[in-house]
């Protein structure tokens, strides 16, 4: 019965599924994707200095600190064991790929000392950035100093990618994800590595503290170790924020205690829609599903927070809730039943606004706020059909008791409420765009989505943005002309498109700029069911993404960027990651630079 209405071509609820938002924003922005790209100050020496993202200010030198067996790590307190764990990080794999000891000193760092890699903790005015460190090689050592040990971790990674790409197969095999994709180049080099560092002076810090991705674990799960993947992969490019997109109308993937059909009915699948989702239903017979265990998600934001990354966790209310409902209908207006969804785009079976359903986000809440440290926690928003609470007589009374004036502001009722909530236990609410609509709760930030509008709106009413449009950030859509692609859900969001994202709109003046706390590339998955194809279609459009948004407007340069990849591509190799190898969007397997305009065939 039910599988016979996805059937029917003409059905209300099939048209919603298949003209997502989303879907309809791919269409707009195939026609907008710009062209124009960044040229500024060129990277003086990228293949000597290939850093992505480039510092705020690098300073070049001459010579190299060439390490040796007599080469130490020493710490500005050796006693602390958060400055051995962070340096471990990077020391266990270069020992390992090396074949030097290195061992950490047990005398503190002193100026000048030679033959050291230094890590130095320098407590500096309260107004210090967290994040900055300052870095100085020359032919005697490396002395990495921050005022706070988020900025050493960041230092590292510079340090890191100043080190043969070599490095990377050491960082792989210690990992917990080794065996999550296979490698995809031969990693044995061919002649020996010189275990170097150029000599160099950097004084770095980001231009936005907000630098984040999504992944979409909902439309396909995939293992922890992949998300941890993702993470060192986030780590090594500066960016801060991992975005998990934890339910939706295909699958619930995290364990709640109290509600345990959430993840008995609610993480799985009988099959997925077969192609794309504009095509009559054929579906692929095969279930689908998965979800993290409270102790696996636990150790996963552990796993993150030892590299700098925040996990914020996304639980999709009032719309994107079928998966919920399959498990609770009675949480719905209808009262059901339902089952999880087979296929993509928007859903009219929403959260009726009950007691019950308030009662059960809360408690819902509580669990991921224990698992979760973020500040910010995410509550969705986007694409609700009114549909069912047009019908309902719950939905109607809720309008009438509290005086609302109809659908699109008993969303904003909703919001509002859970937003209290949130904040009642000390944390922030982010939501997609539409919660504009029908007025913004008091203190929610925005994640711009549809274009750069919403949070245009949102910084004029005094709120906090995060701009993810889908033009610039959409790392589900096509990087590549479609006919050289795997399947993607549309649009084009080519390398160069990412690179150019400028994520202060210029019509907004600086105090409301000041709003704008950074940008998120997002990778929806409905049309991505393996780890690897995720990591081709992140990289390289992240590294693009990261130094739109780390480094200074004035050092970006599409050219000194185009630069520096091959040495990246090298390191993507030897951590056994897939990425999109061409920089031509028409023209797979060239890695020759296009000319513009371009078209696909
Ligand atoms: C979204 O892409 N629906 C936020």
């Amino acid at each position: 019965m039910r599988v016979a209405r996805r059937e029917g071509s003409t059905d209300y609820s099939l048209m919603l599924r298949v003209l997502s938002l989303r879907v309809l924003a791919v269409l707009f922005a195939v026609g907008c994707a710009g062209r124009s790209t960044a040229i500024g100050r060129a990277n003086p020496a990228p293949e000597r200095y290939p850093i992505v993202p480039a510092p705020r200010r690098i300073e070049a030198r001459s010579g190299e600190f060439q390490l040796d067996p007599a080469t130490r790590i020493v710490l500005s307190d050796p006693a602390s064991t958060e400055l051995r764990a962070l340096s471990e990080l990077l020391a266990a794999p270069l020992r390992a790929a090396s074949g030097l000891r290195l061992p950490v000193s047990s005398e503190p760092l002193k100026e000048g000392a030679p033959h050291a890699i230094g890590i130095r903790l320098t407590p500096g005015p309260a107004s210090a950035d967290p994040e900055s460190y300052r870095l100085v090689v020359t032919e005697s050592g490396a002395t990495l100093s921050a005022p706070k040990p988020a900025g050493l971790l960041l230092g590292l990674q510079t340090i890191r990618q100043l080190l043969p790409p070599e490095l990377e197969r050491e960082v792989r095999l210690q990992s917990p994800w080794k065996g999550a994709a296979a490698p995809t180049a031969a990693s044995t080099p061919a002649a020996p590595v010189r275990w170097a560092i150029p000599a160099v002076e950097i004084e770095d810090a980001p231009r936005f503290r907000y630098r984040g991705v999504l992944l979409d674990v909902a439309r396909y799960y995939y293992p922890p170790e992949f998300i941890e993947k993702v993470i060192d992969l986030l780590a090594l490019y500066k960016l801060n924020t991992l975005h998990l997109h934890l339910t939706d109308d295909q699958g619930w993937r995290l364990e709640i205690k109290k509600y345990p059909r959430l993840t008995q009915i609610g993480a799985w699948r009988r099959e997925t829609i077969l192609g794309q989702n504009f095509r009559p239903y054929i579906g692929d017979g095969t279930p689908h599903g998965g979800f993290y265990t409270q102790d696996q998600m636990r150790d996963i934001v552990a796993y993150a927070a030892a590299r700098h990354v925040t996990v914020i966790p996304e639980i999709e209310m009032p719309g994107h809730a079928q998966a919920a409902l399959a498990a609770y209908p009675e949480l719905s207006c209808t009262g059901g039943p339902y089952e999880v969804s087979t296929v993509w785009g928007m859903h009219e079976e929403i959260y009726c606004p009950s007691e019950r359903t308030f009662a059960f986000l809360e408690d819902v809440l509580v669990e991921v706020m224990r698992l979760f440290p973020s500040k910010y926690i995410h509550i969705g928003g986007d694409e609700v059909p009114k549909k069912q609470w047009k019908e309902s007589a719950v939905a109607q009374e809720v309008i009438r008791r509290e005086g609302i004036a109809g659908e699109e502001e008993l969303q904003s009722y909703f919001v509002r409420r859970i937003e209290r909530f949130l904040l009642a236990h000390g944390r922030r609410l982010i939501g997609w765009d539409e919660i504009l609509e029908g007025g913004l709760a008091p203190e929610a930030t925005v994640m711009s989505w549809r274009g750069t509008e919403g949070g245009i709106e949102a910084a004029r009413q005094g709120h906090d943005v995060i701009m993810t449009p889908t033009n610039r950030t959409y790392f589900d859509y096509y990087q590549g002309c479609p006919a050289g692609e795997p399947l993607a859900i549309g649009g084009f969001v080519p390398l160069d498109s990412v690179y150019a994202f400028e994520p202060i709109p210029d019509e907004l003046p600086p105090e409301q700029a000041a709003r704008v706390l950074g940008a998120q590339g997002n990778v929806w998955t409905e049309y991505i069911p393996t780890p690897a194809r995720v990591e081709y279609m992140l990289l390289p459009r992240m590294l693009a993404l990261s130094e739109v948004l780390w480094s200074p407007k004035e050092a970006r340069s599409w050219r000194g960027f185009v630069a520096r990849l091959p040495a990246h591509f090298a390191r993507l190799d030897a951590l056994g990651a897939e990425y999109r190898r061409s920089l031509n969007p028409g023209a797979p397997g060239t890695t020759a630079m296009y000319s513009l305009p371009r078209t696909c065939p």
